[in-house]
């Protein structure tokens, strides 16, 4: 496991699209070999996809051969409604880059069968290869994606029901009216995550720092099914200072010490082939 801890929330946002941009760029994705991105939605990655459209933009990286699975939908939720995960990820990041929206896959939160688009979009992401880097982020009790405090750990992509907090904490996003926050979701298994070749979560805030302790200095737990990436061989939690509140200092001292070389990331491709311990 790698603890990158940056400055704030900007420098954190900053070093996830530069490691996706060099991930992209290193892998050469070319029409017989597409590169497989799993991406999350929310008020974390904004600052993410802000910085890759900007690279986007300066001719430095194309998602023209670039396959994305995004983690999570709500359930009843219109589309085109300005909350829908597809809504967020079309205004915020796809329609300013050179995706084919074919490759763009998101769960159909509306489908007459939730079951079978459940398994259906576990066997695209099989056809196509498996997830190459699977960015994922948290709520502030733990879960990765929609995977709530008592998921199974081994479980796939499939239909929730959304815990009291999770829709608590969403209900910023629907006027603060916990009415209006659905109520079920589908989404990825933290099986499905941890298929992943590699896995880059993003914490920033004070409000997840708890979180970010159970993930990485308690065990693994099923009430915080972020902990199950403990047991991914390449996972990195990318976080801000705010988000390190609740860690031992002694524990920060040490990926601070690690990482010291290693945030010079602009000139490196990949993190983990420029260290030499890849646990
Ligand atoms: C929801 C989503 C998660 C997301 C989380 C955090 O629960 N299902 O995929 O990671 O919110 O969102 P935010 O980044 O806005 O804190």
């Amino acid at each position: 496991m790698r603890l990158v801890i940056l400055d704030d929330y900007d420098l954190a946002s900053e070093w996830a699209a530069k490691y996706i941009r060099n991930r992209i760029i290193k892998f050469k994705p070319s029409p017989e070999r597409y590169f497989t991105l799993g991406l999350p939605t929310g008020s974390t990655p904004y600052g993410c996809y802000q910085k890759l459209i900007e690279y986007y933009r300066s001719g430095d990286i194309s998602f023209k051969y670039v396959k994305t699975f995004n983690m999570d939908e709500y359930v009843g939720l219109p589309r085109a409604h300005p909350e829908s995960y597809h809504s967020y990820m079309w205004n915020n990041f796809f329609k300013h880059i050179d995706i084919d929206p074919a490759n763009a896959h998101i769960l159909d939160g509306n489908a007459v069968d939730l079951e079978t688009e459940c398994q259906a979009y576990e066997k695209k992401i099989t056809e196509a290869g498996g997830i190459e880097l699977f960015v994922g982020g948290i709520g502030p009790d733990g879960h990765i994606a929609f995977n709530e405090p008592g998921s199974s750990l081994v479980s796939r992509t499939r239909v929730k029901t959304l815990a009291k907090d999770t829709i608590v904490a969403n209900a910023r996003f629907f006027g603060n009216d916990l009415s209006k926050v659905p109520t079920m979701a589908l989404t990825v298994g933290v099986g499905t995550v941890m298929d992943a070749k590699e896995v880059m979560i993003l914490i920033t805030g004070a409000h997840k720092a708890f979180a970010l302790y159970k993930a990485i200095e308690e065990g693994v737990n099923h009430m915080w099914t972020v902990s199950a990436f403990q047991q991914h061989p390449r996972t990195i939690f990318v976080c801000d200072e705010d988000a390190t509140l609740e860690l031992r200092v002694k524990t920060v001292k040490y990926f601070k010490g690690t990482n010291s070389k290693h945030n010079k990331l602009q000139a490196n491709y990949s993190f983990w082939e420029e260290s030499s311990d890849l646990n």
